[in-house]
């Protein structure tokens, strides 16, 4: 492999410089401007407020990154090539296809600033992970919020309907904050009837998490105008070792790199996600530990008396009745920081769904607040 592949060494562009002056909104920055007590924060605090995942990287992972930190002298851009070729061929793509990324919040934002503008908007769920709308404020765009169906899936038809100048229609499957699934059905008619030009950009952050979720990367293979993004950051553990991936024809993942300047990838990361691809039983195992502790917890709520809506992924919406921003707060103080509030639904606050001994120190509290 070429020391300096087109993949590892990305090229330069006008756009990379006014790039470097945005502010990118990263889920943890989402929640802490959402707590005030982050940081900060007891040592010991109860952190289910930022869909990280409590058990952290694969011992393999971590292994790989012990075993890189003597050759950190050097940029081994051979290492992301491996990553990459790794991931295509176990998803039967053409590597050409996938850039690795630092997580997949900067190839979130770069896409939605390479595909929206002030004459192009941008068509979102409500509620959605935000990180994309605050982009598109940054290109000028227009900003399409659409509510979700009432099984809790992206209303295509309705965002079709109201984004005939779209640049980029987003879709988060399953959806953050509600962990619900948007039927690849429904993702084919929105990629079939959208307008000209415009790009679906499918973030499948959480997708290793349902069992029931079908990715997007069949229409990336079609040769559709989709953009499928990956993180390492959710089941695989990696939120604070930055990893993920961009999935798109050569063309239109070029359109977007190009607006992320050069850069090569951090060798911990990318040989952390290598182990994480290799070891098959990585993902079944944490789908299932997470299913299991999100079980107990909804039988609890349920137990008790408390809505929420169903979720096939590491957070769910719970339903307060009251103002969740308050109840945020007052869980806050008895050293559980839950997560943020959306303003369409201000009575409910997302859960992470955390380890077993958590979400009972969760319980404990929520209850305390709630009864007191
Ligand atoms: C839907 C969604 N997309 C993207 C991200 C970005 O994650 P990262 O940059 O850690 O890969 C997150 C983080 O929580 C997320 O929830």
């Amino acid at each position: 492999m070429a020391r300096f592949s087109r993949r590892s060494f990305l090229h330069f562009s006008a756009a990379a410089s006014a790039a470097a002056a945005f502010r990118v909104m990263t889920e943890p920055m989402l929640a802490a401007a959402a707590r005030h007590t982050r940081p900060p924060h007891a040592a010991d605090a109860v952190m289910i407020d930022s869909n990280e995942n409590p058990l952290g990287p694969s011992q393999a992972a971590r292994d790989a990154m012990a075993g890189i930190i003597p050759l950190g002298g050097r940029y081994s851009d051979n290492l992301t090539d491996d990553l990459v070729n790794t991931f295509a061929q176990m998803e039967g793509l053409n590597p050409d296809y996938v850039r690795a990324t630092v997580g997949s919040t900067p190839p979130l934002s770069l896409s939605v600033l390479a595909f929206t503008s002030p004459q192009k908007s941008y068509v979102t769920a409500d509620p959605g992970f935000e990180t994309g709308m605050m982009m598109a404020g940054v290109s000028g765009a227009r900003v399409v919020k659409i509510p979700l169906t009432k099984t809790y899936a992206h209303d295509v038809k309705a965002m079709l309907a109201a984004g005939p100048d779209a640049g980029v229609f987003y879709i988060c499957n399953p959806n953050n904050p509600t962990g619900t699934l948007t039927s690849h059905a429904d993702i084919e008619y929105l990629v079939a009837n959208k307008p000209k030009g415009s790009i679906v950009l499918v973030d499948e952050a959480y997708i290793h998490l349902s069992a029931d979720a079908q990715s997007a990367l069949d229409l990336v293979k079609a040769g559709d105008d989709v953009i499928v993004l990956r993180t390492f950051s959710k089941v695989f553990g990696m939120a604070g070792i930055r990893c993920g991936f961009l999935i798109a024809r050569p063309e239109l993942a070029d359109k977007v790199m190009e607006r992320g300047g050069m850069n090569f990838m951090p060798v911990t990361a990318v040989v952390a996600a290598t182990a994480s691809l290799k070891d098959p039983q990585l993902v079944p195992e944490r789908r299932r530990i997470n299913a299991s502790v999100r079980q107990q917890t909804f039988e609890w709520l349920d137990r008790n008396g408390y809505s929420y809506i169903p979720s096939e992924s590491n957070c769910f919406m719970l339903d307060t009745k009251r103002s969740g921003k308050e109840v945020r707060e007052a869980v806050a103080k008895e050293n559980v920081l839950i997560g943020r509030v959306w303003p369409v639904m201000p009575t409910y606050v997302r859960i992470t769904v955390g380890t077993q001994p958590e979400m009972e120190k969760f319980q404990a509290a929520f209850q305390k607040v709630m009864k007191g």
